[in-house]
């Protein structure tokens, strides 16, 4: 593999630490991180590790992700530097996968679009928000689809409309064989101070309600039927239920936070006793919402 990418001249690391990477900070390294600068880039590094046989898993902001203590195996797309987007005509924004939701958000209410300000506090890339189906409050990414361009390991580039696409709860037909390289959204005009204020009053509701500026990889628990995992975990006692330096935050129950810390192990187990110990007083058996790489 290694070949193959120096002769397309495509960056790339062997067993390059990906803590750093996630919001969470934890985890070991990628046997091989390629972060591509162009499309091109991303469609030949899937093409090798597909004739290698190498699994490939994309990273984008690493906002919902645990990666496990040892690391993952094959090769690591990391979107970052496919971040640039431009404003097009009729409300249009085109955006590289790796494009920051938040910068995104904020670029598009002072231009006056309306339609995302109620994500503003996703952490995530814009192709980890459609991937993961993030969602926030009211606010949903689906409807602000328009056009998709991903790359499939079988049949290279292919473009999605919206149509096309299936968002469910927390996840979506792109999976993990759809590699997302370009979005672009179409928004409703407004007032940029109207949609500013929209977009705080969003912010300081969330930073109210959930843990922001720690380690943590957003909610862990999809919410079960009818319920939110967090005020289960909170009626249960499980604020700063601890294992190892990994914690249940006493601001929100379905953030697992640390000080910086806890790896990885600690994280697992201690979803894992969570989990058993929901599943013990409920009956309830509590999915995760988490990405786990291992
Ligand atoms: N609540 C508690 N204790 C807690 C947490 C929540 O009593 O520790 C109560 C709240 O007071 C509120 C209710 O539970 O009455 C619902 O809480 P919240 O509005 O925070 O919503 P949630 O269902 O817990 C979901 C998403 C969040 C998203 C928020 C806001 C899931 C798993 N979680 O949380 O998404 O930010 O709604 O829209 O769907 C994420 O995906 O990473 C995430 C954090």
């Amino acid at each position: 593999m290694a070949r193959e990418l120096d002769d397309g001249g495509i960056a790339y690391t062997c067993e390059q630490p990906l803590s750093h990477f996630t919001t969470m900070g934890v985890g070991g390294p990628a046997e091989i991180l390629v972060q591509p600068s162009t499309v091109d880039e991303m469609v030949l590094a899937i093409e090798r590790a597909r004739d290698l046989g190498l699994p490939v898993k994309v990273l984008g902001a690493g906002s919902n992700l645990l990666i496990h203590d040892a690391g993952v195996r094959g090769v690591v797309l990391h979107t970052m530097r496919l971040k640039s987007f431009v404003f097009g005509e009729d409300g249009r924004i085109e955006a590289g996968a790796g494009a920051h939701f938040p910068t995104l958000v904020k670029a598009a209410a002072r231009r006056g679009l309306r339609g995302i300000e109620g994500g503003v506090g996703i952490p995530g890339s814009i192709g980890g928000v459609l991937t993961m189906n993030a969602g926030a409050y009211a606010f949903s990414i689906s409807p602000m689809v328009e056009q998709v361009i991903v790359v499939s390991p079988n049949q290279g580039r292919i473009t999605l409309d919206r149509g096309q696409i299936e968002f469910r709860y927390r996840s979506s037909s792109f999976g993990e064989n759809l590699v997302i390289t370009h979005v672009r959204l179409r928004l409703a005009s407004d007032e940029p101070e109207a949609i500013k204020r929209d977009m705080d009053e969003h912010m300081r509701y969330r930073k109210q309600t959930q843990p922001v500026g720690v380690k943590s990889a957003g909610c862990i628990f999809k919410n079960p039927d009818g319920e939110s995992a967090g005020r289960l975990l909170d009626r249960l006692g499980l604020k700063g239920f601890s294992v190892g330096s990994a914690r249940i935050s006493g601001v929100h129950a379905n953030f697992i936070v640390h000080d910086g810390k806890a790896r990885a192990s600690d994280v697992a187990a201690l979803i894992e006793a969570v989990q058993e110990l929901v599943l013990k007083k409920t009956s309830i058996t509590l999915e995760q919402e988490v990405m786990v790489w291992h």
